[in-house]
């Protein structure tokens, strides 16, 4: 069992890195962290060549990300909240599964991504936006094959109880960790 982790956080060591280490520490299986802001992703800039030629013209990491989302079980997508939404350089990162878009659409190929659970760890300071970035969540998730999406776990006022002390959202962790470990489903 092995899990693909989205980490969209400038922070390494805020909030969403505190849920999201709570989570590696109870994963059965291996796990692999990709870190939007030091990453050497770069953006899709809608090339097209993908409409006609299958993967991605831009050589960098994603090239490894790829292989590890057709054999991964599990996707996670782990962000702070900016301006209702996940943060631009997690979205930089999602842009390049155009190429699974392209796929389907242009080439009629099926990509080959073998069905995923997914789950979602939003961290937010108090002004709200939860609902637009799930939305987000799910929509780069459903990308990657994921059929099985769990309750996204939110800490959404992190200015007044710091995410690695707030009781919900550490519950929703274990919840999802178990959804996770959970071989019977998908
Ligand atoms: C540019 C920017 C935009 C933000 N927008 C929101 C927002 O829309 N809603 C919210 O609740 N918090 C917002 N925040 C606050 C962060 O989500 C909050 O500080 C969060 O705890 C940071 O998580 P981290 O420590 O994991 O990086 C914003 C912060 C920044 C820097």
């Amino acid at each position: 069992m092995n899990t693909l982790i989205f980490f969209g956080s400038p922070r390494k060591n805020g909030g969403t890195a505190a849920l999201t280490d709570i989570l590696c520490r109870g994963l059965a299986g291996g796990h692999k962290l990709v870190y939007a802001y030091s990453s050497d992703i770069s953006p899709c800039v809608d090339c097209r060549a993908c409409r006609t030629l299958p993967g991605c013209v831009i050589k960098d990491s994603m090239s490894e990300v790829y292989d590890c989302i057709a054999e991964c079980d599990n996707i996670v997508i782990a962000s702070p909240i900016y301006y209702a939404e996940l943060t631009g350089r997690l979205l930089d990162v999602a842009s390049r599964l155009q190429t699974f878009f392209s796929a389907r659409r242009y080439r009629g190929e099926k990509p080959r991504i073998r069905p995923k659970r997914g789950g979602v760890i939003l961290v937010g300071g108090g002004s709200g936006g939860a609902e637009r970035a799930f939305e987000t969540a799910k929509m780069i998730m459903r990308e990657m094959n994921c059929r099985d999406i769990f309750d996204p776990v939110c800490s959404t006022n992190t200015d007044a109880v710091p995410a690695e002390t707030d009781e919900i959202a550490l519950s929703k962790i274990r919840a999802l960790t178990d959804f996770l470990n959970d071989t019977e489903r998908t």
